[in-house]
This record gives structure tokens, sequence and C-alpha cells, in this order.
């Protein structure tokens, strides 16, 4: 029988990862299968027992279910404590392990893929819900001169500010409290774009070289880019870089083998 792995999610049928994963184990000649599951909403925890006893080997986690990941597993790794949000389970005997590798992705799209090195840089990290909590740990551990952390309600960009300030230069507020910055690196991790809504953002702080990063990604270019491009930013990234590498990081995880990155990206700009 071939192990067996799949992302489990609600809703589930856009999810690229089976396209992904498949392409990765074609490439590295592991036998495998990887399916896509959805999970009701009230059923996360049985669906999981019932794809281990069928002898699962490890899921990808995607929305609504991070968080009860993170409840049901019974080791994890640093940076998914930190998260506090699992997007990785790998079942070994009766362990169930819970990693986050959402944040090594972004940091692997923006320093190897991009070559936009994150050491000395000023970033501005747009929210402060699950998706800017995972990648924040990753970004300090760059050594950015300044990681400022913007959010609608300003109240949870500082509680985030309050957690991670032994981890480096962290300053938080709303998207107007940094009207005299330039930041190089500016990332979108709200769900605007999901929405098509463009957080309020003043034109002027985009530096000259300024990469503008957009976690979402669709078939044309999200408001907050055409924002930034507009407005001055050099390079524009959407989130397929970060999909691919944090998917490449929990194949790693189960495989022990890193991936080719670069065919697949490339795979999924074509269907997008
Ligand atoms: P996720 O897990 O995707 O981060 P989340 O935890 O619900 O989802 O967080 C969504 C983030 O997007 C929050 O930072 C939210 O801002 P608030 O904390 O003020 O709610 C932000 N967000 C969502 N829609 C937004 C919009 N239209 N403009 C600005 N920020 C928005």
């Amino acid at each position: 029988m071939l192990d067996s792995y799949a992302v489990i999610g609600n809703p589930i049928s856009h999810s690229k990862s089976p396209l992904i994963h498949t392409a990765f184990s074609q490439q590295t000649h592991q036998s495998m299968q990887y399916a896509a599951i959805l999970a009701p909403l009230d059923g996360f925890q049985t669906t999981v027992s019932n794809f281990r006893q069928q002898g699962g080997k490890g899921l990808n986690v995607t929305v609504p279910f991070k968080l009860e990941a993170y409840q049901l597993s019974t080791r994890l790794t640093e940076r998914a404590t930190i998260a506090q949000a699992v997007n990785t389970l790998k079942f070994e005997n009766d362990e169930i392990l819970g990693d986050n590798t959402d944040g090594a992705g972004l940091v692997r799209d923006i320093t190897l893929n991009l070559g936009i090195p994150l050491a000395t840089k000023r970033i501005l990290l747009m929210g402060a819900g699950g998706a800017a909590r995972g990648v924040i740990l990753p970004l300090l551990q760059q050594k950015p001169f300044m990681l400022a952390i913007a959010n609608r309600t300003p109240d949870k960009a500082e509680a985030l500010q309050q957690q991670f300030v032994s981890c480096g230069n962290v300053v938080a507020g709303d998207f107007m409290s940094f009207p005299d910055e330039r930041f190089d690196i500016i990332i979108n991790a709200t769900s605007a774009s999901l929405h098509n809504a463009l957080p309020e953002l003043p034109a002027h702080i985009f530096a000259a070289d300024a990469l503008a990063y957009d976690m979402m990604y669709s078939h044309e270019p999200t408001r907050f880019l055409k924002f930034a491009q507009q407005n001055g930013a050099r390079h524009l990234a959407d989130g397929i870089g970060m999909l691919v590498e944090q998917a490449a990081e929990s194949f790693f995880l189960w495989r022990g083998i890193r991936p080719r990155t670069k065919p697949v990206i490339a795979l999924l700009k074509s269907q997008i």
C-alpha cells in the first residue's frame, strides 16, 4: 500500500496542495499518494482519527482547523508552539507531531526565490491574525533592523508586540501609525484581499527598492499589490511561492527529502 497523505480543510475543493505534493512525489520518486479531505466544521478530530486508522501518515491542515490541529497534537515543534497554530501533522506510532511551516515558507520564498535578504531591513507586517502570528518569529530570526506590526484593530498588533519583544526590534500600531517610515518589505497578512478590500495605508511607506508581498494570490494582482505598484514598490509578489515553499517544508518533515520548488511554482503560476 502507498504511504498516504492529505490536506484537510473546509472548504477544500480549491486547494492546490494535491497538485503540489503530487508534483513533489513524482520529482523525488517517492511512493506515496496525496488527497484532499473535506472535514465537517464540527468533525475535524473524527476525520483525522479515521484517516489515521486507515494508515494515513500525515496531513496538511488548512482553514479553519489550524487551531484544532494545534490542540490535537501530542508533540509540537518550537515554531508551532510560538505560532499557536499547526499546518502540518505527522503520525508516528501513537504520537501526533504538530508543525507550522508557513513562516519558513515565507522566508524561503523571499530570501531564496526572490533573492531579497531580510537582515537589516525595515519590515512592515500587515495583520495580527493567525497568518501574521505564524510568520513573526521566522522573520525576526532573519535579524531585520525593525519589524512593525500594523493592524486595523491595533490592540491585537500590540499584544503580538508584547509576545515577541524579546526576539527583536518590534513595534506595533494601526496602518496609519508609521507615516514617516519607509519600509523595504511590506507583507500583507490580512485577509482583506480575500474580500477584494485594501487596508488603508499611507502612500509613502514604500522605500525606493521595496518588495510588496501579498500572502494571498489570485489570477490577477491583488488590490494591495496594485496599490504598492502605483506607489513605488519595485518588487511585487503574491503568495504562490510561499504556498509551494510551506508545502516543501511539510514534504521534508514527512519524507526527509527536500523537493525542488522552482518548477512547481512555475506549474502553479501557469494554472492560476
Ligand atoms: P487569518 O488566520 O487569515 O490571519 P484571522 O485570524 O481572522 O485570519 O485574521 C484576519 C486578519 O485580517 C486580521 O488582522 C484582520 O484585522 P482585525 O484584527 O482588525 O479584524 C485583518 N482584516 C480582515 N479584513 C480586513 C480589511 N478589510 N482591512 C484590514 N484588515 C482586515
